[in-house]
Formats: structure tokens, C-alpha cells, sequence
């Protein structure tokens, strides 16, 4: 199986070492030569600042993402007993503002029967399962079961709590959805506020399918649909989809159906990652529209981030109606490495909170994501640094204007004038930087992070992700957060996102913009140096 065979990992030297080579500020004290260096909690050599990570042990797929009562719940697959892939349960964390999380004990446990894989959470309020009340609407969470017996069954089963996500009781009538295969799974549920039903869309994870459930009460489900696509990647497995309305440019009268699925390999930055389909939902069955495709589409899909470390987004379910925003979050790593990135004691983070919708794109539609707008009340001061006109040169914006470090949030805007080439280094430090550059003649942006930090973890990490990307009205505004140990760049108006893990030097700080082969204006250059989220 695929994933599944993720227990069964041997360890590597290097990962074992991972984390434990740092000497900086964060160090609170270093014991002898051979002894490890005891970190601050939550200041460990690249301990995310401001995305969300548990203080111990091996996260991957956020889960169960839901609002409730003022407060936004993420659940997501944990190993409680150790920082590689395994025992698979449900973590926890909560935040009243999707930016500070306080991280609550192990939400649904594995059993002897079945580890508990990935899955949605929606409140009951019709009280459709009887097991909350019409005053106190139960929360549900559908979630796959997967078998503790080699090659046994995934099937779909339920879990609720009736005091808010804190402690959660599975349903004895489990399973609810069982249709007797060893991949099917993470089930997403949503209301069809149309159809008067819940909705499940859950992949067929071999057969590369989708199929579409319906259901009165989240307990008895009738198959609508499948949906399959040809010519779309088929590597290795389908996982955790989502679907949703999504407005054109923010016009809540002109929307399209998107349905969302992961690539278990096969995505553009090579490993896993995230496609869409555009398309329609007549209550059953999902149509993908290909004449809306942008012209650098291959395919019926797109690619949702063209990064290597977006994986298994989903979206909150119940998000105010009065806020209305598609909200979601993915987890920020990669299947080619992900038990073997440098870190301890936890192992992997999620990405920043983003609101998603749709928007023009070289000649077409895509997805359009960018940074929750609460991510401001990170900012410390601002700093603005004058525009440039460079030619063939390369200006440190560290030296001209203070603008630095490993918890930054950047805007820039690039103008080609007759350049070749043009971009922006971050993390700049001894031999190091992670480098966004655009290519006016190939109309492509590229993210490299070979010279990143520490690339030698694991084969498949180094490299250069590239994007087709024309330019904006004859810019490239880029909008970039950088944090201890990951960089996200949100350009083209959110339709072209890098999300990426980085392991640098942490005297790795300096920003440089450059242009190559004639001249760039650079303009709009705001850098605002970020608070972390657990001080
Ligand atoms: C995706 C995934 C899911 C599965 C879970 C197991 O990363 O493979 O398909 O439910 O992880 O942890």
C-alpha cells in the first residue's frame, strides 16, 4: 500500500541527526560536545513561527477542519508516540483568530481495529444523527478507518462530540460507508443546502475515482456519482478531496464548482500535491468545463500550488455565512521526503491560512489563493525601501534598508524593462539563499532552493519548481512569507502559489533583489517583520 507502508520506515542517519546541529540564539544551553543542544520549546533550530506545528511528534493532513461557536477547530493525522508516520489518530488544535493555535490532547484515538485516517467534521445543527440536540448541535467527524490488518478495508465512520470538539465519543454503529475496498478514503462532507442532503465526495484511491454519497442523517449513504478524468495524473493515488462554489474575481453572482483532489505522486514540483477541476455540480454529479482552461493548462486540470509542499488541503466547513470566505489550509511537506526533513522533536508543519477563490488567468480561470487577512496582526512595524532601477546589478535591500530575517512577510513589485531576467533572494546568508526569479523570454517563474540550507537530507528535496506565468499588466507583484523553516510566494493575484520548506542557516537573513540582462523597476517594496505566534 502506499502510504502505508510509511510505518515501516528505516531510519535514516540523517534524519536521526536532523535538529540537533544548530548553535544559535535559540539554543538555551549546550551541555558537553556530544550531548545534544536542549532548545526553548517552540524555539528548536527551524521550529515554524507563525504556522502551526504540535509541540511533539509526526503530523501530516489537516482534518476535520470546522467553525464553531467563535472557534476554528483543526484536527489532523498524529502519531502520538512518535515523530515518523503511524498509530494514526486525530490531533487537535483550536484558535479563535486562525493565526494563534493552542494544541488540545489527542482528539480521536486508533483502536485495535482501525487507525483513524483523514476525514471532515461538520456541525449537526438540523440535528440529522440524533446525536447532539437542537440547542446543542453535535460535532460529527467522517473519517476512514483503516484497518490494523494488512490489506483489509477502508471504510468511513463517524465520531462526535457534544461539548465542542473537547472530547469525542465513536459512533457504536460503525462503520457507516463500507463498501469493502483497501483504498477508500478521506471522506469530506458537506451540506447541499440545494438538495436538502449531506454530501460526501471520496476518492477511489486506485482506481483514480471520485465518487459522490448522499445521505439524510450521516449515517446511511447512497452512491450519486463517479467522477473520472481523463488525462489527468494518475501516478500513484487519488486522496483527500474537496469541492467547492467559488466566486470569479469576488463576484458572489458569478461562481463555479471547483473539485479539488491530491496526488499521491505525480504533481508539478515532482512527489505529491494538490489538482482542480472548474467545472459544474447538478447535485449528483460533478462535470469538468475545459473551455474556461488558461492556455498553459495540460490537460483537463490544474495544478493547485506549484511548490513542492502543499498537500491534502481542505476547507472549514460552517464558516459564518456573514464572513463567507472559502477557507483552507494544507499540510506544508512532501511524500518523496516527509518522515526525513531535519526536525525535532515534531515533524511537519501546515501552511499558512488561506481564502481561495477564482480568478482570470492567461486566458482562463484558476484558482486564486492568498494569506487570510488575520495573518496582519503578526506584522511588528513596516519597513518601505525606495524603488529601484536595476541594471544588470544586484542590490541587498538588507544593507539599504534593514529589510531581514526568518520571519518576514515581503511585498515587491517587479517591472521588466529590457531585462532578461529578474527576482528576489530570501535567506541570503553564507552561501545560501532561496531565490524567486522570473524568466521574461520563457514567461516562467521559478522557485530554486538547491542553495536553500541544509538539501542533502534526502535525494529528491533540492531543486528548482517552475511555473508558466504571464505577466500581470506587465508586472510580477510578488507577496512572500518567510518563516524559520518555509517559504510561501503568492504571485499573479493568488493564481500562481510556491509553498515550500526550506532548512537554513539561522543566521540566514538577507533579502537582495536583482535583475539580469538589462533593467527592472522595482516598486512597492513593504517588509514587515513577523511576531511569532508562541511567545
Ligand atoms: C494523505 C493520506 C490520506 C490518508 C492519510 C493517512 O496524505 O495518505 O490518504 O487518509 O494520509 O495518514
Amino acid at each position: 500500500m502506499k502510504n502505508f507502508t510509511k510505518a515501516a520506515l528505516s531510519l535514516s542517519v540523517a534524519a536521526l541527526l536532523g535538529g540537533c546541529n544548530g548553535t544559535g540564539p535559540n539554543v538555551e544551553k549546550q551541555a558537553s560536545d556530544d550531548a545534544v543542544p536542549v532548545y526553548k520549546p517552540y524555539r528548536e533550530q527551524y521550529r515554524p513561527q507563525f504556522h502551526y506545528t504540535p509541540k511533539k511528534n509526526w503530523m501530516n493532513d489537516p482534518n476535520g477542519l470546522v467553525y464553531h461557536d467563535g472557534e476554528y477547530h483543526m484536527f489532523y493525522q498524529y502519531n502520538p508516540y512518535g515523530d515518523r508516520w503511524g498509530h494514526m489518530s486525530w490531533g487537535h488544535a483550536i484558535s479563535t483568530d486562525l493565526v494563534h493555535w493552542e494544541e488540545q490532547g489527542v482528539a480521536i484515538l486508533e483502536d485495535e481495529d482501525y487507525m483513524i485516517f483523514s476525514g471532515s467534521a461538520v456541525v449537526d445543527h438540523g440535528n440529522t444523527t440524533g446525536f447532539g440536540t437542537d440547542e446543542n448541535p453535535a460535532m460529527v467527524a467522517i473519517y476512514t478507518g483503516h484497518s490494523q490488518v494488512p490489506g483489509g478495508d477502508q471504510n468511513q465512520q463517524l465520531a462526535y462530540s457534544t461539548d465542542n470538539g473537547r472530547t469525542w465519543t465513536k459512533y457504536e454503529g460503525n462503520p457507516v460507508l463500507d463498501e469493502n475496498m483497501e483504498h477508500f478514503r478521506d471522506p469530506k462532507v458537506v451540506w447541499h443546502e440545494e438538495s436538502e442532503q449531506w454530501l460526501m465526495i471520496i476518492t477511489l484511491s486506485e482506481d483514480f475515482a471520485v465518487n459522490f454519497y448522499g445521505s439524510p442523517n450521516l449515517k446511511d449513504w447512497t452512491l450519486l456519482s463517479q467522477f473520472t478524468a481523463e488525462g489527468a495524473p494518475v501516478d500513484k493515488n487519488w486522496e483527500c478531496p474537496d469541492m467547492w462554489y467559488l466566486p470569479i474575481d469576488g463576484d458572489p453572482n458569478n461562481k463555479r464548482w471547483v473539485l479539488e483532489v491530491d496526488l499521491g505522486d505525480g504533481s508539478i514540483a515532482g512527489g505529491s500535491g494538490g489538482m482542480y477541476f472548474i467545472g459544474d455540480f447538478d447535485g449528483e454529479t460533478f462535470t469538468t468545463d475545459t473551455s474556461i482552461l488558461p492556455d498553459s493548462a495540460e490537460g483537463p486540470h490544474q495544478f493547485v500550488d506549484f511548490g513542492a509542499d502543499y498537500y491534502a488541503a481542505v476547507s472549514w466547513s460552517n464558516v459564518p455565512e456573514d464572513d463567507g470566505r472559502a477557507l483552507w489550509v494544507g499540510w506544508m511537506n512532501n511524500w518523496d521526503y516527509a518522515n526525513y526533513i531535519p526536525t525535532h522533536p515534531w515533524r511537519s508543519s501546515q501552511s499558512i491560512p488561506r481564502s481561495v477563490g477564482l480568478t482570470e488567468f492567461n486566458g482562463g480561470l484558476a484558482m486564486a489563493q492568498q494569506p487570510v487577512e488575520e495573518l496582519k496582526a503578526l506584522r511588528t512595524r513596516e519597513i518601505t525601501a525606495e524603488n529601484q532601477s536595476l541594471s544588470n546589478n544586484r542590490v541587498s535591500l538588507t544593507d539599504s534598508a534593514g529589510i531581514y530575517g526568518q520571519t518576514l512577510e515581503l511585498k515587491v513589485t517587479f517591472e521588466p524593462e529590457d531585462a532578461d531576467e529578474f527576482g528576489i533572494d530570501v535567506l541570503v546568508g553564507d552561501g545560501e539563499k532561496t531565490t524567486i526569479s522570473y524568466n521574461v523570454h520563457s514567461e516562467e517563474i521559478s522557485f530554486d532552493r538547491s542553495q536553500s540550507g541544509d538539501v542533502d537530507f534526502h535525494e529528491k528535496f533540492s531543486g528548482v519548481h517552475v511555473a508558466p506565468m504571464p505577466l500581470d499588466d506587465g508586472k510580477v507583484e510578488l507577496h512572500i512569507f518567510v518563516d524559520w523553516s518555509s517559504v510561501e510566494v503568492f504571485a499573479h493575484r493568488g493564481a500562481v502559489v510556491f509553498s515550500n520548506k526550506v532548512f537554513p542557516h539561522h543566521e540566514s537573513k538577507g533579502v537582495e533583489v536583482f535583475s539580469r540582462g538589462g533593467t527592472t523597476r522595482i516598486s512597492d517594496i513593504q517588509a514587515w517583520p513577523l511576531k511569532s505566534i508562541w511567545q
